[in-house]
C-alpha cells in the first residue's frame, strides 16, 4: 500500500452543475445519505495520500462550510472563475506546492463520480507506478457515451492517443463507447509542466484537463489506461436522472453487502439504505422500508414494512412495524407498532411495547413496560413492567415549558390517563381510568381523579318525549318487568 500511497489527491468540485437545475451545488446533493463530494472524499482518503485537496468555486463557502462539518481536516483551494478541469487541477496543486509541482504520484477525481470506490482508485494508482506512466487514466466501456470526453486510440497500436470531449468531437469520434472517468493517476511535476501547455482554443473556451494526455504523449512519455472492470462506478452525475440512477445503483450495492453479511431483504427494489447503517446477521427488512443515518439492526431484528428509522438503534430480537422513528433506541425483543412514532430520546427497554398510535419523545421506558393503544409519551420515565393504559398522554407543556413525568415499576395506569407534569407515580400504584392526575401518587395506592357519575332517572322520558331514544327506553324498562 505504501509503495503507491500517491503525494496528492486533487478532487475537482467548483463547478455550478447547471445541468442539475439547482440552487444547491451539484457536489452537495445526496445519495444514500451523503454528499456527492463526500463520497469522492471518502473513496479518496483510501488511499491515504500524503495531502487532499478539494477545488472550491461556485458556492465554495456552503461546500467548504460542509467539508469542514463532516470531513474536518480537508484541503481547499478556491478557483474563482471555473476556467475549465485543467485549471482546477492548478489551482489545486498551487494550493499544495509554489509552482504545482509536487514529486509523486497526483491522482485527479471529479466531486460528482459518487460511486468511485477507493478499491479502485488503489488499482489505478498501483498500474500507474507499475507501468511507469506520465499519465493513467481510468476509462470505461459504457453503453451510452452521450456528454463524456470519448477515448481515441491509434488503431494499429491500441495506444491512447486523445481524449476528446462530446462537443468537440466529430461524428466518428462521437461513436466510441470507452469513455473518460474523469479519474487520473499522474506523474506529479510532468502534470504541473504540462498544464502550463493546455490551450483554451475548445468549444467551451475552457482549459481542458484531457488535453494533458496529447501534450505529454507529444513529448515522448507514457501514457497509460486502465479500464474499469465495471462501468457502473464512473457514472458522473450532471443532471437528476442520473443522480437518481447512481442512488439506485449504490443503494442496491449496500443492500448486497448486507445480503451477502446475513440479512434477509425481502424485497430490495422498495427499500432505501444510508453508506453508515449497520446489520447484525438474521436481521429482516420488510417491503417499503427506508434505514437513514446512523441506523443499526442488531441480531434478529425485524424491520417493516413501510418502516423509516433516521439515527434509530434497533435491539436483537426486536420487531419494529409501520413505524417512523428519529433518534430513538430500541431494546432487545420490543415491539413497536404498528403505527408508532418515535422521536428524539425516546428509549425502549428490552421487552418493552410502544403500540398502535403510540407516539413518544425524550421517554425512557424500562423492561417489560408495555405503552400499547394511542398514546402521547413525552418528557417522562417509567420503571420497570409497568402497563400504561390505552389513550393516555403524558401532559408535559403547560404553555411555556416542559415538564418531565416519572412512573415507576410494576404500575397499572387506566386508560385515558393524563398525567400532568410535573408529577410522580410510585412503585406499584394504580390509577383509575379517566383520571386527570396533577398530583403525586405514593407507591402502592390507587388514585381515582374523575367526577363523580350521577344517573338522572327518566330524563329522556320527560324531556324528549316520543323520540326513538324514548321508545327503545320504554321498552326495554318493559321487559325488564319495571312498571314503576
Ligand atoms: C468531464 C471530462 C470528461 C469526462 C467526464 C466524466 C474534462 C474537460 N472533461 O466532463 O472527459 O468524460 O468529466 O464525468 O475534463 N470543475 C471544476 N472547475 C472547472 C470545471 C469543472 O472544479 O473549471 C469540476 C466540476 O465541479 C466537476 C468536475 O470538475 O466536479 C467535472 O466537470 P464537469 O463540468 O462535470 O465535466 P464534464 O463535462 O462532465
Ligand atoms: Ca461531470
Amino acid at each position: 500500500m505504501s509503495a503507491i500511497r500517491p503525494a496528492a489527491v486533487v478532487v475537482l468540485a467548483a463547478g455550478e452543475g447547471t445541468r442539475m437545475k439547482s440552487k444547491t451545488p451539484k457536489v452537495l446533493h445526496e445519495l444514500c445519505g451523503r454528499s456527492l463530494v463526500g463520497h469522492v472524499v471518502s473513496a479518496a482518503r483510501e488511499l491515504e495520500p500524503e495531502h487532499l485537496v478539494v477545488v472550491v468555486g461556485h458556492a465554495s463557502e456552503r461546500v467548504e462550510g460542509h467539508l469542514a462539518e463532516r470531513y474536518a481536516g480537508t484541503r481547499t483551494a478556491y478557483q474563482a472563475e471555473q476556467n475549465g478541469t485543467g485549471h482546477a487541477v492548478r489551482i489545486g496543486l498551487e494550493e499544495l506546492a509554489p509552482g504545482g509541482a509536487l514529486d509523486g504520484t497526483v491522482v485527479v477525481v471529479c466531486g460528482d463520480t459518487p460511486l468511485l470506490s477507493g478499491g479502485t482508485l488503489t488499482a489505478l494508482a498501483a498500474t500507474h507506478s507499475a507501468d511507469g506512466n506520465a499519465v493513467t487514466v481510468l476509462t470505461a466501456e459504457v453503453p451510452d457515451s452521450t456528454g463524456y470526453g470519448r477515448i481515441v486510440r491509434d488503431a494499429a497500436s491500441g495506444a491512447v492517443t486523445a481524449i476528446v470531449e462530446h462537443k468537440d468531437a466529430t461524428d466518428a469520434q462521437r461513436a466510441i463507447r470507452e469513455i473518460n472517468s474523469g479519474v487520473f493517476a499522474f506523474d506529479g511535476r510532468l502534470l504541473a509542466d504540462a498544464l502550463g501547455k493546455v490551450r483554451t482554443d475548445n468549444s467551451q473556451g475552457e482549459e481542458y484537463l484531457t488535453d494533458v494526455l496529447g501534450i505529454l504523449r507529444e513529448a515522448g512519455h507514457r501514457v497509460g489506461a486502465s479500464v474499469a472492470a465495471d462501468h457502473r462506478e464512473i457514472l458522473g452525475i450532471n443532471n437528476r436522472v442520473q443522480l437518481a440512477e447512481a442512488g439506485r445503483l449504490l443503494n442496491a450495492r449496500l443492500l448486497e453487502q448486507a445480503m451477502m453479511a446475513g440479512v434477509t431483504v425481502v424485497d430490495p427494489a422498495s427499500v432505501r439504505v444510508d453508506v453508515t447503517v449497520t446489520f447484525e446477521p438474521d436481521a429482516i427488512i420488510h417491503p417499503g422500508s427506508q434505514l437513514l443515518g446512523v441506523t443499526h439492526l442488531g441480531e434478529g431484528a425485524e424491520v417493516g414494512p413501510n418502516t423509516r428509522l433516521k439515527d434509530t438503534a434497533v435491539g436483537a430480537g426486536a420487531r419494529v412495524d409501520n413505524t417512523v422513528a428519529d433518534g430513538a433506541e430500541i431494546g432487545a425483543d420490543a415491539a413497536v407498532g404498528p403505527y408508532a412514532y418515535l422521536r428524539p430520546g425516546t428509549r425502549l427497554g428490552p421487552k418493552s411495547k410502544a403500540g398502535t398510535y403510540v407516539e413518544m419523545k425524550n421517554a425512557s421506558i424500562g423492561e417489560g413496560t408495555k405503552v400499547p393503544h394511542l398514546s402521547y409519551v413525552g418528557d417522562a420515565t417509567i420503571g420497570e413492567y409497568s402497563n400504561i393504559g390505552a389513550a393516555s398522554v403524558f401532559v408535559n407543556y403547560d404553555g411555556e415549558a416542559k415538564h418531565h413525568t416519572t412512573i415507576g415499576s410494576h404500575c397499572k395506569t387506566g386508560s385515558d390517563n393524563m398525567f400532568v407534569a410535573p408529577v410522580t407515580v410510585g412503585d406499584g400504584a394504580y390509577t383509575a381510568a379517566g383520571s386527570v392526575i396533577t398530583k403525586d401518587v405514593p407507591a402502592g395506592s390507587l388514585a381515582v381523579a374523575r367526577g363523580q357519575q350521577r344517573n338522572i332517572e327518566g330524563w329522556v322520558a320527560r324531556k324528549r318525549p316520543g323520540s326513538a331514544a324514548a321508545q327503545a327506553a320504554a321498552a326495554a324498562t318493559e321487559m325488564s318487568g319495571d312498571n314503576n
